[in-house]
C-alpha cells in the first residue's frame, strides 16, 4: 500500500473516477504505480535543462517498463511532438498519451510513432477524470494505482518521483508484478469457492510439465498437481482409461513465522495477491499478514518452470517481518504424497535421499516411469542472511528446513531450483538431476531466470498480438497465447497437447481434434517448429489408428477420438453425469472425422509453412492411410453418391446419424489430398506405401461422388439427413443460463430438435472457406448460427472468425467476448478442470483469421489475402505471422492497412479488396513495408513505405 507520509487519497466521489494518489510534497511512496499523470510542459522553456532530461529519459525508462504515462500540457500537440519524438522511441510511446491544448485534445501514439486523436474531451475541465474513464479504468488499472504529479514540482521533482518508482522496481527484483495490466492477470484474495478455478488458470508449464497455481503452503480446498507431458497411467474412473501422470510435488514452501504457520486460512491477511506475469512466465505471489501471536510478516514468492531448460524449475522467496524481528522457517518440500483426482496414486514407491547439492526425490509409477526431482534451496546473499538448512528425508517426500534469523523491515530472500528427469529423457534420470543442480549451482539463480525470460520474449516476439482499443481483449489474447506457448514441448513429438493443456484433469490430459484444428494454427504460423512436432505426433501414434480400424472392421487409420501415449482409443466408454448416472459415451465409437482433421492440419501446415518434407515423408503416409479409412468406412448407394453412415459430428448432441456434413466434406478433402501426394511424392514412395494407379483412382473416384448435403434451393448444408426435419427451438431463449442446454432440454428432446452443441457447418466454413461461395457463407452462418448453443468451449470462437469475416461487427464482437472469457471469466464453470486449451487457440484465429482477415488459397499458397474487419472500439490490431519461411508483421488500422516484410528470402504476394471486387496485388519484397489505405469500404493499391 501506499505510505501515506505526503500522499493524500482522495475520498472517491461518486460518479467521478478519483481517488487517485496526487502528491503535495516529495513522496515516500512504497507502491508500484502503473499510471502517471504529469502536469507538465516538456517542451517548455526549460526543455533542454538537465532535469527536464532526466526526466524524459525516466518516463521512457517508466514507458519500457509497462506504465502508462499521461502528460497534460498548455502546449499544442504540433509544439509538443518534436520533442516527444526525439526523445522517446517508437514501442515505448505506444504506452505514451498526451492530453494537448490543456485537456482539449487527447492523443495516444500508433505503432508507427504517430499521435492518434483518441476522443475529444467534451470536458476540458476534468481533464483527470477523462482519463481514468479512458486510461485506467479500461485497463483495469485501480484508482490507487495512479500517481498524479502536479507542476508544483518542476522537472527535479518530478524526476526525483520518477526515479524513486524505478528503483522501487529495480529493489523488488523478480517479485516486481508487469506495471502494464495487459500483461498480467492478478487474483486477489482467497475464495474457496474460486481457488480450483485460479489454480488453473495460474498454471506455469514449459511444455515438458505444468503445475496447477496451488497456494505453495496449500489450503482445505488445494488440489496441486504437476502434470509431465505425454507420461499416462491408467485413471480410477468408471472406466478406467489412462490419465496424464501427476508428479510429486515440487512446489511445497511451509512458512512457520516465530512458531506460527503462515498461511491464507489461518493469517489475518491484510494483503493477498497472486499474479501471472505472462510476458516473463512467471506466477508471482505476495501476502501480508499477521499471525495470532501478533507477528506481520510480508511474504512474496515467486514459481517459475524454464523455458529455457525445461527441466528446471525455480523458485524465490522474500520475507519481510513487518514488526519484529526473530525467527522463520521454510520448508522446501519434495513430496510423493499425490493422487489424481480419479483417486490414483500412480505411484508404486519412493526412494527419498540425500543427494550431493540438496535432497533427492527418487520415484517409480506402477507402469515403470522412473523420475528424479532434486532441490536446493541457498539464501539469495549468504553475507546478510543468517540461515541454516537441513535437510529431512521422510518415506515418500524430501525436504530442507532453513531457519532463518529476520530483521524488522529487512527483505530476507531464498533462492531454490529443482530439477526434474524421468526415464522419458533417456538418462538415468537420478544422474542427469544431480549434475544439472550441480551446474546451476555455479549458475547465479539471477542468470537462470535471465535465461528462462530471455527464451519467453523470444517466443513473445514470435506471437503478441496488440489490439489497441480493447486491453480486455488483448489481455484475454495473451492469456492464452501465454499457456499454448507455455503448454508445447517442440521437440518431442511423443507428446501432443491435451484438452485442457498441462493444467488441469478434465479429460485425463487427453488430445482430441482440439490440438490439429484449434491450435495448431497458432503454431503453424508464429512457431512452426511446433506445429511440426506436433504432428509428428500423429505420425508416431499412426499404428494405433491402425489398430483402433481394424478392431471396427475399416481399412487403413482411424485416429483415437481421445488419445494419449499409444495412439490406441482411449475416450471412455461410460462417465459418470454430474447427478451421478452412468451415461454411455458414443464418441470414441462414432467421432470419426478425426482422421481428417488430422489429415487437414498437415496439409494446411505444409501449405503455410513451405515444408514439402512432412508431406514426402510422414505426412504422405498419414494421407493414404486415412484416405484408405474413409474407403472402407462408406459405401456408393442407389443415389450414386458416396454415403458415410452413423456418426457424430462436431455436434455431439447428435449421434449416430448419416452424412453429416462436416464428416463427408472434410473426409473428401482428405481424399483430394491423398490423390495430390500419391501423385507427387514419386513412385518409390508411392510402392513403399502400396499405393498402386487403381488405388489413386478410387479415391479420386470417391471424392467426386461424396455425398455433400446441399440444397439447391435455398443454398443450405444439411448438418446431417434429416436435421431439416427435427423440431426449431430457440436457443437465445433459453439465455442466460448456467447450465448447458442439453441438460436443460433433456438428452431426448435436444436429440430431437436442431440444437446444435458447437460449430459444424459454421467450422466447415471457417477450414474450407475457399470452397464456398459468399452467398453460402452467409446463409450458412445465418441459418445455423441461431440453433447453436456453444456447448463447448471449441464454438464461439470460430464464430466470432466467421461473423467477423462476413462484417457481422456486432455478432463477432459478441462471441469474441464470450471467447475471451471461458476462462478468464468462468463462463462455462468448468475452468476448474483446466483452462480450455482449444478456446483459446480460437481466440487467435478469430483475430488473426476473422479480425485481421489473414489467409492464402489453396491455388495460392504464396500469397497473403490481406482483408480486416475492425471491430467497434479497435483502433489498431497488429500482429506477427509467419508465412512460408517470411516473418511478416500485419497492422490493421481503421483507414488502412500496412504489412511489413521483416524477414525472408524472396518477395510475397499480398492481396487486398479493391473496388468493384477487384483486388490489388504486389510483391512485397523481405525488409520493405507496404500500405493499402482505405477508401469508404474498399481499399486503394499498395504503395511502399518506410518499415
Ligand atoms: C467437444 C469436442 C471437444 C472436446 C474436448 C467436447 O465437449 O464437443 O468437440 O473435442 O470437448 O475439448
Amino acid at each position: 500500500m501506499t505510505s501515506t507520509a505526503a500522499a493524500e487519497i482522495r475520498e472517491p466521489t461518486p460518479g467521478r473516477s478519483s481517488g487517485f494518489v496526487t502528491t503535495s510534497a516529495l513522496p515516500e511512496l512504497d507502491h508500484l504505480f502503473r499510471l502517471f499523470v504529469l502536469t507538465w510542459d516538456p517542451r517548455g522553456a526549460s526543455a533542454q535543462a538537465p532535469e527536464s532530461t532526466r526526466a524524459i529519459g525516466l518516463v521512457e525508462a517508466l514507458l519500457e517498463r509497462g506504465a502508462r504515462v499521461a502528460i497534460v500540457t498548455e502546449a499544442s500537440l504540433g509544439a509538443l511532438l518534436p520533442a516527444v519524438e526525439a526523445s522517446i522511441a517508437e514501442e515505448p510511446r505506444k504506452r505514451l498519451y498526451v492530453a494537448a491544448d490543456g485537456g482539449a485534445h487527447m492523443f495516444g501514439f500508433d505503432h508507427r510513432g504517430r499521435p492518434v486523436e483518441i476522443a475529444p474531451t467534451a470536458d476540458h475541465e476534468d481533464v483527470l477524470s477523462f482519463m481514468m474513464g479512458e486510461l485506467a479504468r479500461p485497463f483495469g488499472i485501480e484508482p490507487e494505482d495512479v500517481l498524479v504529479v502536479g507542476e508544483a514540482f518542476g522537472p527535479a521533482g518530478l524526476a526525483d518521483i520518477l526515479e524513486q518508482q524505478l528503483a522501487l522496481e529495480a529493489q523488488m527484483g523478480p517479485f516486481a508484478p508487469s506495471r502494464d495490466p495487459t500483461w498480467g492477470v492478478v487474483e486477489s484474495g482467497f475464495d474457496v469457492a474460486r481457488e480450483h478455478e485460479i489454480e488453473s488458470l495460474l498454471t506455469i508449464a514449459n511444455g515438458y510439465l505444468g503445475m496447477r497455481g496451488s497456494l505453495a503452503e496449500g489450503s482445505s480446498v488445494s488440489r496441486p498437481a504437476t502434470f509431465l507431458a505425454g507420461a499416462f497411467e491408467p485413471s480410477s474412473d468408471v472406466s478406467p482409461v489412462p490419465e496424464l501422470v501427476i508428479a510429486p510435488d515440487w512446489g511445497r514452501l511451509r512458512f512457520t513465522v516465530e512458531g506460527e504457520p503462515f498461511a491464507v486460512e489461518t493469517t489475518a491477511m491484510e494483503r493477498h495477491h497472486r499474479t501471472l506475469d505472462l510476458r516473463r512466465g512467471l506466477l508471482l505471489r505476495e501476502g501480508l499478514g499477521t499471525g495470532p501471536g501478533g507477528h506481520a510478516t510480508r511474504i512474496r514468492t515467486a514459481h517459475l518452470a524454464s523455458l529455457a531448460n525445461r527441466h528446471l524449475l525455480l523458485e524465490a522467496v522474500e520475507i519481510t517481518p513487518q514488526n519484529f524481528s526473530g525467527m522463520v522457517v521454510v520448508d522446501a518440500v519434495l513430496s510423493g504424497d499425490v493422487k489424481s483426482g480419479s483417486g490414483s496414486s500412480h505411484w508404486a514407491g519412493f526412494a527419498p535421499r540425500q543427494g550431493l547439492v540438496g535432497p533427492i526425490l527418487v520415484g517409480e509409477t506402477h507402469g515403470g516411469l522412473e523420475l528424479a526431482l532434486a532441490s536446493h534451496t541457498t539464501a539469495a546473499d549468504p553475507g546478510s542472511l543468517e540461515m541454516r538448512c537441513e535437510r529431512e528425508i521422510g518415506p515418500v517426500s524430501a525436504m530442507e528446513r532453513c531457519t532463518l534469523h529476520v530483521r524488522l523491515g529487512e527483505p530476507s530472500v531464498l533462492h531454490r531450483v529443482v530439477g526434474l528427469f524421468t526415464s522419458r529423457d533417456g538418462t538415468v534420470p537420478v544422474q542427469r538431476v544431480e549434475l544439472l543442480e550441480r551446474e546451476a549451482a555455479a549458475t547465479s539463480f539471477g542468470a537462470l531466470l535471465g535465461e528462462h525470460v530471455a527464451a519467453w520474449q523470444t517466443r513473445w516476439r514470435q506471437s503478441d498480438v496488440e489490439i489497441d482499443g480493447m486491453p480486455w481483449i488483448e489481455r484475454a489474447l495473451r492469456f492464452a497465447l501465454y499457456h499454448l506457448i507455455a503448454t508445447v514441448q517442440p521437440h518431442d513429438p511423443r507428446c501432443s497437447i491435451g484438452a485442457r493443456a498441462l493444467s488441469g484433469e478434465a479429460y485425463r490430459g487427453h488430445v482430441f481434434w482440439d490440438t490439429e484444428i484449434f491450435m495448431v494454427p497458432f503454431y503453424v504460423h508464429t512457431w512452426p517448429e511446433a506445429a511440426r512436432t506436433l504432428l509428428l505426433y500423429r505420425h508416431l501414434t499412426l499404428d494405433g489408428a491402425r489398430r483402433k480400424a481394424k478392431k471396427l472392421g475399416y481399412e487403413g487409420a482411424l485416429y483415437a477420438w481421445e488419445s494419449a501415449d499409444t495412439g490406441d482409443e482411449t475416450t471412455p466408454e461410460f462417465v459418470r453425469s454430474p447427478i451421478g448416472e452412468i451415461v454411455p459415451i458414443l464418441s470414441g465409437l462414432e467421432e470419426h472425422h478425426i482422421s481428417a482433421d488430422v489429415a487437414y492440419a498437415i496439409w494446411a501446415y505444409a501449405q503455410s509453412t513451405g515444408d514439402e518434407r512432412i508431406l514426402r515423408e510422414e505426412g504422405a503416409e498419414i494421407l493414404v492411410e486415412t484416405a484408405r479409412f474413409w474407403v472402407s468406412r462408406g459405401a456408393v448407394k442407389a443415389d450414386g453418391k458416396f454415403h458415410i453412415d452413423r456418426v457424430i459430428g462436431p455436434d455431439e448432441y447428435h449421434e449416430s446419424v448419416d452424412d453429416n456434413a462436416f464428416t463427408n466434406w472434410m473426409a473428401r478433402q482428405n481424399l483430394r489430398y491423398a490423390v495430390a501426394i500419391a501423385r507427387g511424392v514419386g513412385r518409390a514412395k508411392a510402392a513403399a506405401l502400396g499405393v498402386t494407379p487403381e488405388e489413386i483412382s478410387r479415391w479420386e473416384e470417391i471424392a467426386a461422388r461424396m455425398y455433400l448435403g446441399e440444397d439447391p434451393r435455398t443454398g443450405l448444408l444439411e448438418q446431417h439427413k434429416g436435421f431439416f426435419d427435427l423440431a426449431y427451438v430457440d436457443v437465445a431463449a433459453y439465455s442466460p443460463r448456467t447450465v448447458p442446454i442439453d441438460v436443460l432440454l433433456g438428452r431426448e428432446r435436444t436429440r430431437s430438435s436442431q440444437v446444435v452443441k458447437q460449430a459444424d457447418v459454421v467450422q466447415l466454413l471457417a477450414l474450407l472457406w475457399d470452397e464456398f461461395s459468399p452467398d453460402a457463407r452467409r446463409k450458412n452462418f445465418l441459418y445455423y448460427e441461431p440453433r447453436t448453443a456453444h456447448g463447448s468451449s471449441l464454438s464461439p470462437g470460430i464464430h466470432a472468425l466467421v461473423a467477423a469475416r462476413l462484417g457481422l461487427l456486432a455478432t463477432a464482437t459478441r462471441y469474441l467476448e464470450q471467447t475471451a472469457s471461458i476462462d478468464l471469466g468462468n463462463n462455462m464453470g468448468n475452468a476448474a478442470g483446466g483452462v480450455h486449451a482449444a478456446g483459446l487457440g480460437s481466440l487467435w484465429q478469430a483475430v488473426a483469421f476473422g479480425v485481421a482477415g489473414l489467409r492464402t488459397t489453396p491455388e495460392d499458397p504464396e500469397t497473403l489475402i490481406v482483408e480486416p474487419t475492425l471491430l467497434p472500439g479497435m483502433r489498431r490490431v497488429s500482429l506477427p505471422m509467419q508465412l512460408r519461411g517470411r516473418s511478416l508483421r500485419v497492422h490493421a488500422l481503421p483507414g488502412a492497412v500496412e504489412v511489413h516484410v521483416v524477414e525472408g528470402a524472396a518477395p510475397i504476394g499480398l492481396v487486398v479488396c479493391g473496388e468493384a471486387g477487384a483486388r490489388h496485388t504486389t510483391r512485397a519484397d523481405p525488409g520493405r513495408a507496404y500500405v493499402a489505405r482505405r477508401k469508404d469500404d474498399r481499399y486503394l493499391a499498395w504503395e511502399e513505405i518506410e518499415p
